[in-house]
């Protein structure tokens, strides 16, 4: 399956090429290796047409969601029917060449609408449509040139066919997929084993490791997390391959491509439990779906998919017989144990053990290793305000507070250090304003992804690029924005570099808070105003506060 068509290869090199996203790449991978069978490419108009009104391609067969290649305006400039394209892969490998059939415009809302049942944009999968995807489409049929190139967990990936001589071999004939995109803990490995027992089946942990939701575990971390725990299974009994899928939370048509996808790789029986692919809540904290809506639609179409649904309520501890129980089983005024997601992230945060009671001592384990406590993490602190009022006063005194205390290395990315050794050649149009704060959130968030603390001083005066810093950075660990809201009046007071006096007199131009703007923060989690207040005494309190979030030991 890796070997490389050679020929079609370099033929390749004379069509246009497209460089895809990672949401792509997953689907290019399924359609490839036969995942998404009996698509042969990204879905023509007619599928795609039929496929939104039907659910079904336009043969005829089930297909419950679209896939569906989505591509700039600029590159539709470039191409035109029926030519060839090359499909690339992030460092410009040829993974496929696409025949384009048709080209075209889509009715986002409305697939939106048909295919999640909703236009709000706090669902994942409207998001991804109406906020990242390109606004064309272009369909037709894949020839593959090279499989896509995984350097992770190489032998626990494997394609259809591969998995079905898997099941051959050790004479498999019932296996129960379980699809998961979280780490498996006690009530998934009792539910799990409970199928086995009672279908007489063995079991294929099947876990997403293309796009999931974020704010997911990583699936480096999960992966371990799922090595640990296949050695908890009896012997022989269940298989662990990873699966690069790119979910798009779409609750139960999610569920039914699921199903399709498990099908294609040879399971006869698939677990649906409660809030199956689920998109969390929706703009007015409703969930988008029922709970158990997914196990509903596919008892209506699992006939048809030909792989039989095994649903699963939700589990609960009942620490009486140290047994889990399907939350319906409660005895009334029984005792019972969950832990939410929030409610474990906390546990982590605090550096409080995870239960044995929840989970293995061995996946535990690994979840602490990848969230050390909050006062362990990489943790960025975002100054914003006015040239001169005290950003960089208050920075400076804290980064001698963190070196003092030293549980982890500080880094500082002043304005001016900023502007001097990352963005010299910029000056201060909005644009460039933009990339610069930009420039600063990617440095800070690779310093937080590394368990740094990265102290940062610039005037940011956009809120939309301190959101897109926020954002990133917070994938990563900890997030503090400081707003020092020192009144204009005082800054221009203080002009310790004289630049205030020169923007009134028009020299320089686009100055902040004199010809450009200063959005204030709305969001800010900690506000200061340097006016009368000695620094020495402000970065006491600035302090003092980031002790109070946990991000530091309270006796440091
Ligand atoms: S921004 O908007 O965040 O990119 O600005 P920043 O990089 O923090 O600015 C760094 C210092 O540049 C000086 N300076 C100006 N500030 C605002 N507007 C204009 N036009 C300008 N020209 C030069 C200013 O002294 C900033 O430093 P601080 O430390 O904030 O005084």
């Amino acid at each position: 399956m890796n070997q490389t068509n050679l020929e079609l290869k370099v033929q390749a090199n004379n069509y246009p090429s497209l460089q895809l996203s990672d949401r792509h790449l997953c689907d290019l991978e399924l359609i490839i290796n036969g995942g998404f069978n009996p698509l042969n490419g990204f879905m023509s108009k007619n599928d795609y047409d039929s496929v939104i009104q039907n659910m079904r391609l336009n043969n005829g067969s089930l297909w419950p969601i679209p896939i569906t290649l989505d591509v700039d305006d600029k590159f539709v400039s470039e191409i035109s029917k029926s030519q060839k394209i090359a499909l690339r892969d992030k460092e410009g490998f040829v993974i496929a060449v696409l025949n384009i059939e048709n080209i075209w415009q889509p009715d986002l809302e409305f697939e939106a609408q048909s295919v999640f049942g909703t236009r709000d944009t706090k669902h994942p999968g409207v998001h991804y449509l109406l906020n990242t995807s390109n606004k064309n489409y272009i369909g037709g049929k894949i020839e593959r040139v090279s499989s896509p190139h995984h350097y992770d967990y190489q032998e626990l990936r494997h394609t259809p066919d591969e998995l079905k001589s898997v099941f051959k071999n050790k004479n498999w004939d019932k296996i129960i997929a379980f699809q998961t995109r979280n780490p498996i803990h006690r009530a998934h490995f009792e539910l799990t084993t409970k199928a086995m027992k009672e279908l007489d089946a063995n079991l294929l942990i099947h876990p997403v490791v293309g796009m999931t939701k974020s704010g997911d575990v990583d699936h480096f971390t999960r992966t371990r997390c799922y090595e640990h725990i296949m050695k908890e299974y009896p012997k022989s009994t269940a298989f662990l391959s990873l699966l690069p899928l790119a979910m798009r939370m779409g609750g139960p048509k999610e569920a039914l491509l699921h199903a399709k996808v498990r099908k294609n790789y040879g399971c006869t029986h698939l677990i649906v439990g409660r809030d199956h692919a689920g998109p969390g809540l929706d703009s007015n904290n409703e969930p988008f779906y029922g709970p158990y809506e997914a196990q509903d639609i596919l008892k209506s179409y699992q006939d048809e998919l030909g792989i039989e649904m095994v649903p699963f309520k939700f589990m609960v501890f009942i620490p009486k017989v140290e047994k889990f129980k399907a939350i319906d089983d409660v005895d009334q005024g029984e005792e019972y144990k969950t832990l939410s997601g929030t409610e474990l992230r906390q546990l982590l945060d605090r550096g409080k053990g995870i239960p044995e009671w929840f989970t293995f001592r061995s996946v535990a384990h690994e979840l602490e290793l990848s969230n050390p406590p909050l006062t362990k993490r990489g943790l960025t602190i975002f100054f914003t305000g006015l040239s001169g009022s005290g950003k960089s006063t208050l920075a400076n005194g804290l980064v001698t507070r963190f070196l003092e205390e030293g549980s982890r290395p500080v880094t500082l990315l002043d304005g001016d250090i900023v502007r001097t050794n990352l963005s010299s050649e910029l000056g201060f149009s909005k644009e460039h304003r933009s990339i610069n704060i930009k420039r600063i959130g990617y440095v800070a968030s690779e310093i937080t992804k590394n368990g740094g603390i990265a102290i940062c001083a610039p005037i940011a005066p956009y809120q939309e690029d301190r959101l897109y810093n926020r954002k990133l950075i917070s994938k990563e660990g900890g997030y503090i924005e400081i707003f020092v809201n020192t009144p204009l009046e005082k800054c221009e007071e203080r002009d310790s570099k004289g630049l205030y006096a020169l923007a009134r007199e028009g020299k320089i131009k686009e100055f902040t808070g004199v010809s450009d703007p200063y959005e204030e923060p709305k969001d800010a989690e900690i506000v200061v105003n340097s006016s009368g207040e000695n620094p020495e005494i402000l970065v006491k309190e600035i302090y003092k506060k980031i002790i109070n979030m946990g991000f530091i030991e309270e006796d440091k």
